[in-house]
């Protein structure tokens, strides 16, 4: 059952039901100023960090579920019925209900009653603001007197303190108003320079900035009661619970249509200049009031509209393909490409699911972010590198997770996750792979962000290299730390008290529990090291890194291999994980994708094993799950994994970042037919007819989808912000259409599905346009290659080094 469809054209998912099965979301922004915004308004706003910046409040877990947004209400002045366009709050039987989901903006509205109304909500590009477009129209035969209220109520910044510290928060509510704009200046007095503002751009019959008033004592959002009475009376708050809201009272002749503009916005203002007059305690808004007046006007506000299409247009016109598949472009042409975007603007901070004052960027996520959006934005991928880089630590190890807007590592997680250096390597080859850039290896980077302690880029890839030689078990595998990749393997943790993190407790030395997936994960990331050191002549580097990459493969096939499959991972008391003997968790993912994906076992035939045991015990028709069977029970010296219920999360479920691990190792093998079906499964769109099963967003991938051994199998969560995006984008473009990127150029190897008579692909790459036709004439993965008509050896495609800007490449598969 769907919810709506895609409407590829403009590039956006058509809602066509508010009661969507969870609220399905959108993002708004694109570089510092976001917001997030559901099918029915929900959602709030925030300018960088979403926990410590929070401009409008939204209560995470309420019910009805999705509370607080960007809420419009109409009023028939009439018949005093009041509704509203995007059906939440006030929850009305609307005819004509849409909600189209667009790159960075989102378009809600219906008709109720013969008035419709529809509002284009969007953050204009380098602005610290949103502009919501009202459009009314009066579809009745007979003229309409409405009054029409924009309503939003203010976070005291702090969304942690906000949710929390009542007997403080409860005094500290300011706002100002002047010539009908609402300015929630909270703490503005003491050692805040910014403000919110909410403006509107018609004249007004009221305004309300204390929510006690717009609401009425034990009213909600469903209906305010200045909504009810028609009037809104100008009440300024004064602690308690400050909003902005707006009055416009309309009369409307029969098919008359007006606009009005709200504009939501942030506003710095320098310190010495902080009050109007000096001495003061108003705030001073000579400098944001152009910028007000300026989104306040139609024309404007169609403009910057214009421009952020623009903007998307050209992110994602450096890489389209048209294929047989209609899930496979749409994803890769728009929507896996947009929220890669999204993955890299907000890590993991905020979503319907991460409630904004949580982690801030992960090492190990941010990292591999880049894979999937490095082509987009290079110099942005660039400045991550460095900013990820300052936050390791001298020992080559890293911080877990760093917050955005200190850039500072966060002491309370630390470090001590033993993959999140490797992922380092791994990010930065990207870059150089996409870019060519390789100055970027030459820049200053701090550890810890302590100044003094800089060295070239080039040595903290060395010191993560270092990391994991200096840190090795008994059978000569990577410890494993805190986690690896799965964050709930906690070998050392052995925790039994209640509420005790398991990835930060750890009660063992930490000198035994090993990770075969780190194994995989050092040889792919040492070889990329090695084959980095070749290219600066750094021969005797590479010749280290390689001679460690053997003893690690040695290492793997002696002790981390179980005769059908490689094992997971040995416990601190030495016994292994992963392995035929055990009961529970006896095959895993990530160890059998990983090594298969970093080249182990290709040529003696245990990749091909380790695949078919995926294929045998974790697939299924939903996606690939993390391990079998489930953990039943708790076990104290597994962690967090054994917490969750079977199929669920870690614990079996299937996590959606891993699926492409597999996708990846079978094109390795050549297996096309396999690996587009793996890719398939998990597709968003491929699962939009099993909305109603699926329940998560049809556009965008989940973090999870519930395993077999769930009740609820087939049930995504956590969608958005997920490693998965970069991953899935990564495997499709790379690997199974095998457009990818290396060092030297272009290189073009398809592994794609046996029934593919070809396809074709635009891809701008080094600033250069390479359009590409890829034909099938036998069963094969040998392509032949002819650029600008002349046949070449192999399949590299060089640079063109007559300055040429765009170049043809076709390519026949046999
Ligand atoms: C979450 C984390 C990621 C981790 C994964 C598996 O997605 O953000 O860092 O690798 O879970 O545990
Ligand atoms: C929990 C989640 C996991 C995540 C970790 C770190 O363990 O299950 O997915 O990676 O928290 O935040």
């Amino acid at each position: 059952m769907k919810f709506g469809y895609f409407d590829d054209q403009d590039r956006e998912y058509v809602i066509t039901r508010p009661d969507t099965p969870l609220p399905w979301i959108n993002y708004l922004g694109c570089q510092e100023y976001f917001g997030i915004i559901s099918n029915t308004a929900g959602g709030y706003s925030f300018y960088r960090d979403a926990r410590l910046r929070r401009l409008t409040r939204y209560r995470y877990n309420n019910v009805p579920m999705d509370c607080g947004g960007r809420y419009i209400y109409i009023r028939d002045n009439h018949s005093g019925r009041f509704w509203s366009p995007s059906w939440q709050p006030t929850r009305h039987d609307l005819g004509d209900y849409s909600c189209r989901h667009g790159l960075g903006y989102t378009v809600i509205g219906s008709a109720y009653e013969g008035i419709e109304a529809r509002t284009r909500y969007f953050i204009p590009l380098d602005e610290n603001l949103e502009i919501w477009q009202l459009t009314v129209v009066n579809r009745r035969t007979e003229p309409a007197r409405i009054s029409v209220f924009a309503s939003i109520e203010f976070c005291l910044w702090d969304a942690q303190d906000d949710a929390t510290n009542f007997q403080r928060n409860l005094s500290i509510g300011q706002v100002e108003v002047e010539d009908g704009i609402i300015y929630h200046k909270t703490e503005y007095r003491e050692r805040r320079n910014h403000f919110a503002y909410f403006a509107c751009s018609e004249p007004t019959a009221g305004f309300e900035t204390s929510r006690d008033a717009f609401l009425g004592p034990y009213r909600g959002w469903e209906a305010p009661a200045a909504v009810a009475a028609g009037q809104l009376c100008n009440s300024i708050a004064h602690g308690w619970s400050p909003m902005g809201a707006h009055q416009v009272n309309l009369d409307l002749a029969p098919r008359e249509s007006r606009q009005i503009l709200f504009v939501l916005g942030y506003h710095e203002n320098p310190v010495e200049q902080k009050f109007d007059p000096p001495g003061s305690q108003t705030i001073n808004k000579k400098l944001v009031k152009p910028v007000i007046a300026r989104y306040l006007d139609a024309k404007t506000a169609d403009a910057a509209f214009a421009r952020l299409r623009e903007h998307w247009d050209k992110l994602r016109s450096t890489c389209q393909v048209e294929t047989p598949d209609i899930h496979t472009n749409r994803m890769v042409n728009i929507w896996n490409a947009y929220q890669c975007m999204a993955t890299f603007n907000l890590s993991r901070s905020a979503s319907f699911y991460e409630s904004g004052i949580g982690r801030g960027l992960g090492f190990r996520d941010s990292n591999q972010d880049l894979l999937g959006f490095v082509h987009m934005a290079p110099c942005r991928a660039r400045q991550r590198i460095l900013d990820l880089a300052a936050t390791q630590l001298p020992s080559g190890g890293a911080y877990h997770q760093y917050q955005p807007l200190t850039k500072r590592g966060n002491n309370d997680i630390g470090g001590g996750f033993n993959d999140d250096p490797h992922w380092l390597i791994v990010g930065v080859s990207a870059y150089l792979k996409e870019t060519g850039d390789w100055s970027v290896l030459d820049e200053p980077v701090r550890y810890d962000n302590r100044p003094g302690s800089e060295t070239p880029l080039y040595e903290h890839l060395q010191r993560s290299f270092r990391y994991t030689v200096e840190r090795l078990g008994p059978h000569g595998l990577p410890l494993i730390g805190r986690a690896d990749w799965n964050d709930c393997l906690n070998l050392n943790c052995f925790s039994d008290t209640p509420g005790q993190s398991f990835q930060t407790t750890t009660s063992k030395d930490g000198k035994v529990a090993e990770s075969v997936f780190i194994a995989g994960l050092f040889v792919f990331a040492a070889r990329e090291l090695a084959a980095i050191a070749c290219r600066r002549g750094l021969n005797a580097d590479a010749a280290r890194y390689l001679n460690e990459v053997q003893k690690m493969e040695q290492a793997i096939c002696q002790h981390g291999w179980d005769g059908e499959w490689f094992l997971r991972a040995y416990d601190n008391a030495g016994a292994k994980i992963g392995a035929k003997e055990c009961k529970e968790g006896r095959i895993f993912i990530e160890s059998n994708s990983f090594c298969v994906l970093a080249g182990i076992g290709l040529d003696d035939g245990r990749a091909e094993k380790a695949l078919a045991a995926v294929g045998k015990h974790l697939a299924t028709p939903h996606g690939i799950v993390v391990q079998q069977p489930a953990y039943s029970g708790y076990y104290l010296h597994l962690g967090e994994i054994s917490s969750y219920p079977p199929g669920y999360k870690e614990n079996a479920g299937i996590f959606c970042h891993v699926n492409p691990w597999v996708v990846i190792a079978e094109t390795r093998l050549g297996h096309g037919d396999q690996a587009f079906d793996y890719y398939r499964r998990i597709n968003p769109s491929a699962r939009e007819e099993i909305s109603d099963v699926h329940r998560c967003e049809p556009y965008v991938y989940a973090q999870m989808i519930a395993g077999k051994d769930a009740p609820t199998f087939g049930e995504a969560k956590n969608s958005w912000l997920t490693g998965t995006a970069a991953w899935n984008y990564y495997a499709i473009v790379q690997w199974i259409l095998g457009l990818r990127a290396t060092f030297e150029g272009l290189l073009i190897a398809p592994v794609i599905p046996s029934q593919w008579p070809g396809f074709t692909a635009r891809r701008i790459y080094r600033g250069v346009v390479y359009k590409i036709a890829i034909e099938r004439k036998g069963n094969g993965n040998r392509v032949a290659l002819a650029v600008d008509g002349a046949p070449i050896e192999g399949n590299l495609v060089l640079p063109p080094r007559d300055g040429r800007r765009e170049v043809s490449i076709r390519g026949i598969l046999s």
